[in-house]
């Protein structure tokens, strides 16, 4: 899946993504990594066999400019790295929900690097062992806006043709 993350293209090839790992064998090292977490997140993160802090560099390294898409390529190593996840039966849930300063202070991370996102991977159990809280979440059908509502061409807010076909109600099969 790192390998996967390597891969990603980015700005001026700067690859900004760090990451911190912690697998749930290691209980002290886990622990460090949820307490990162917003509560909220570490309810249900807790849960996982690894959980992966994304670290992102907002300078580029050569001469400390400022990258304005080191966050993007963060995100797209993340993109990266969840197809491969799937591939491999995995599952990741993507995180925002993070402590940063409490990252910096734990794991003593640099200035112009930032905590910025973190990750659980693992298998997806069923989600009606979940707390009712959580459970209504994971069942609720997956749901996207139409294309037409974002690809447009001419002007701000006009479909473009090409996603103007009518809709087949086909779905992409959510793997199992
Ligand atoms: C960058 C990013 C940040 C996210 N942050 C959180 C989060 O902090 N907590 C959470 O429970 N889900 C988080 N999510 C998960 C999204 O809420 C979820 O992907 C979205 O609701 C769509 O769900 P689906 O992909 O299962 O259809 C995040 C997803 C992404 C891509």
């Amino acid at each position: 899946m790192f390998e996967a993350a390597r891969w990603a293209a980015s700005s001026y090839n700067e690859q900004p993504w760090n990451y911190l790992v912690a697998t749930r064998e290691n209980s002290l090292e886990f622990g460090r990594l949820l307490s990162c977490l917003a509560e909220a997140n570490q309810v249900w993160a807790k849960a996982a066999p690894v959980l992966v802090l994304g670290v992102v560099s907002l300078r580029f390294a050569k001469n400390n400019e400022n990258n304005r898409a080191a966050v993007h390529d963060l995100g797209l190593a993340a993109g990266n790295l969840s197809v491969e996840a799937t591939v491999r039966g995995l599952s990741v849930h993507q995180m925002i929900g993070i402590l940063p300063d409490k990252a910096r202070e734990v794991y003593q991370i640099p200035a112009h690097y930032e905590a910025w996102t973190a990750m659980a991977i693992g298998y997806k159990a069923d989600p009606a062992k979940l707390p009712e809280a959580l459970k209504g979440r994971d069942l609720a059908p997956r749901q996207r806006k139409p294309l037409r509502e974002f690809v447009f061409a001419g002007q701000w807010g006009q479909p473009s043709p090409l996603v103007l076909k009518p809709d087949t109600g086909q779905r992409v099969p959510v793997p199992t």
